[in-house]
Parts: structure tokens; sequence; C-alpha cells
């Protein structure tokens, strides 16, 4: 079975890394799709989150990686792979997910969508907060790959 793991990935942590070793354990192949939340101002352009997510995933198999502009929908009525898989860290994640299945199922009877649980390392990880660490210049090591901790300190250098 092919399934798609959609998000901003701005950037990418170890926390989504952990959700895409789980998926590649049980399904055939799993694309990522970068997109962008309209709830959310990107700080890397779409360009530069694919470019760090091809890096941060060197080595592994039966992935793909792709970027869709537009609704979740959209990219699903158009693409083989129509199953979704998404993380879970806690209780708020769910309440939002369960949101956006609902209003993805009313647009898209076909849409389903499967959920992981994060492991327990990476519960807090977000990538709001690797940014906040990253302008603070803070330590990364533990939550991102060496690729995306040197784009954070390149684009807050600029
Ligand atoms: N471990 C650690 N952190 C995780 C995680 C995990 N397993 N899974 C998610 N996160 C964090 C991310 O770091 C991110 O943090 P942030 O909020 O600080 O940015 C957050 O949880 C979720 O981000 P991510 O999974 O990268 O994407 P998203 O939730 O922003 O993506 C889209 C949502 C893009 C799928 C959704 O907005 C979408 O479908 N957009 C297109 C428009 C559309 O179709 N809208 C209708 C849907 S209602």
């Amino acid at each position: 079975m092919k399934v798609i793991y959609p998000g901003t990935f701005d950037p990418i942590t170890y926390g989504h890394l952990d959700i895409i070793k789980r998926a590649l354990k049980i399904f055939d192949e799993v694309t990522i799709v970068l997109m962008n939340n309209p709830r959310k101002i990107p700080f890397f352009t779409l360009e530069e989150r694919f470019e760090m997510t091809k890096k941060a995933t060197e080595g592994f198999e039966n992935m793909r990686i792709d970027i869709h502009q537009g609704l979740l929908v959209q990219y699903i009525k158009t693409h083989s792979a129509k199953t979704v898989i998404r993380g879970l860290r806690a209780l708020e994640d769910f309440e939002y997910e369960f949101e956006m299945a609902m209003t993805n199922r009313q647009m898209c009877p076909d849409f389903e969508a499967i959920y992981l649980m994060t492991d327990l390392k990476y519960l807090f990880v977000s990538s709001s907060m690797v940014k906040e660490i990253a302008q603070f210049k803070g330590e990364l090591s533990k939550w991102v790959p060496q690729v995306v901790e040197e784009g954070l300190r390149k684009k807050f250098q600029r």
C-alpha cells in the first residue's frame, strides 16, 4: 500500500523522521508531500524545505518527496496514493487532526487517514520549538539532523 505524509515540515525534525521510519516498516511506499498550512507563515520556502527534507532522508528506501500548493484533497484526487499518514503526539494533536480529517472527508469521501504515535523522545518536539532554539543559538542536535541545523543557522544569520 502507498501512503502520503503531508505537512509543512518547516523544518523537518527528528519527530517527523521517526514517523517516516515507522511508516516505512508498515507501508510499501511513503511520499512526503510538502505543503503550506494557511494558518502558518512559512519560515523556509518550499524549495528550501524540499532540499533539507531530501538530504535528511538520504538512504531511505521506498520514499519519495513531492511539493503541492493547494488543498490536500486536490493532491489526493490526482494521485494514486489516497491514504494519508500523520503523527500524533498529544491530545491537542488529535483535536486538530480530527477537524482536518472530517473537513477533508467532506470534500473527498475517499479520504482516509492513519495515525502513528510518535516516539516518547519526540513528544515535545515541534518545528516552532526548534526555530525558537535556533534564534537564540541553542543546542539543536537532539531535535534536528545536521542539514536542518545548518539551514536554521544560515537563515538566522541573515
Ligand atoms: N513529532 C514531533 N513533532 C511533530 C510530529 C512528530 N511526530 N508531527 C508533527 N509535529 C509538529 C511539527 O513539527 C509541527 O510543528 P509546528 O506547529 O510548530 O509547526 C506540527 O507538529 C505539525 O506540522 P506538520 O506535520 O509539519 O504540518 P502541518 O500540521 O502544519 O500540516 C497540512 C498541515 C499542510 C497537512 C494542512 O494544513 C493542509 O492540508 N494544508 C493544505 C490546505 C488544506 O487542504 N486545507 C484543508 C484541511 S482542513
